[in-house]
């Protein structure tokens, strides 16, 4: 019988080099978009894909992370008396989504080691990765979009959006072909190739769902590219002896790990809502 997807890994080791200052002292899966913590959208994806179960992947200054799922009693209280009651359901609803475990990385030696740190965590379970620092928003939460992948085809799926050309060196790329719609066979992964050297424009996004076997891959994984133990190259391993599916999944991705992308994403999210989205827009209009 097909096991479930019911456990996540959320590595949020990094160091955030490419937002310095602001991680400092601060992890990066921290920064707000809006007044939303990234890493907070992470998780409401995850539980809305049926997700029980999150191990989240800490690093250095880890408190910040474990403060925000937890259990608010002086803010709770000072919210009931006051009698912000909005506010404290929103408070509250932070610490109950979920049951949520923390595992420190000691050092962050990769995403492929933060993840082999997560190995007694997933006991015998295929399971799901969602990066710390990717944001996707799309109708259908992305991982559940997967997951139903996942429940098909019964082996690995990496969520892949196409890229430019002159992009492939940011990220793993594909070497595939298509199944159907959307749904790709995957042959081979290169960890960020240059334009010349890429198989295709398939990039690996930060959603995956894999299997047990990764395990055995990573722990025989040596340093790679930038000196990391890269999760892209045990998954070449695993490729070569179990199938792995690529789904180019609906809706739009934000490196929130990236200047750039942490502004378009902050924009686009505030366009969007309710109590901001109108005026807004009407003071982007004038500046620009
Ligand atoms: P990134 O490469 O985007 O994160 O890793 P980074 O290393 O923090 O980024 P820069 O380049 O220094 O700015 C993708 C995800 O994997 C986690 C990161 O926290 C991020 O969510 N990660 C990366 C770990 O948990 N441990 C590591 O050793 C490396």
């Amino acid at each position: 019988m097909l096991k479930p997807i019911r456990k996540a890994i959320i590595p949020a080791a990094g160091l955030g080099v490419r937002f310095l200052p602001a991680t400092k002292s601060q992890p990066k899966e921290m920064l707000p978009i809006v007044d939303k913590p990234t890493i907070q959208f992470i998780v409401e994806e995850a539980v809305a894909s049926g997700i029980e179960d999150i191990l989240i992947i800490t690093g250095r200054n880890k408190r910040a992370i474990e403060d925000h799922f937890d259990k608010s009693l002086e803010l709770e209280m000072i919210l009931s008396e006051r009698g912000k009651d909005d506010l404290l359901k929103l408070v509250q609803d932070i610490g109950t989504m979920v049951d949520i475990h923390y595992v420190r990385q000691k050092e962050p030696l990769g995403l492929g080691h933060a993840i082999y740190c997560a190995r007694k965590f997933i006991g015998d379970e295929p399971f799901a990765v969602l990066l710390g620092d990717d944001v996707v928003r799309s109708e259908k939460p992305c991982l559940k979009q997967m997951i139903e992948v996942y429940e098909e085809y019964r082996y690995s799926v990496l969520a892949v959006q196409e890229v430019p050309p002159e992009d492939t060196y940011k990220y793993g790329i594909l070497k595939a072909s298509q199944l159907e719609d959307k749904i790709y066979r995957v042959h081979d992964l290169v960890e960020k190739p240059k334009v010349e050297e890429a198989p295709s424009n398939l990039a690996v996004m930060g959603r995956y769902i894999i299997s047990l076997r990764i395990f055995d891959f990573l722990a025989k994984t040596k340093p790679g590219a930038g000196g990391e133990i890269q999760l892209t190259d045990a998954l070449r391993s695993l490729v070569s002896c179990e199938a792995i599916y690529g789904l180019a999944f609906e809706g739009k991705r934000y490196d929130v790990g990236d200047k750039l992308g942490y502004l378009k994403a902050t924009v686009e999210f505030a366009l969007e809502r309710e109590d901001l989205g109108a005026e807004f827009k009407e003071y982007l209009k004038e500046l620009l």
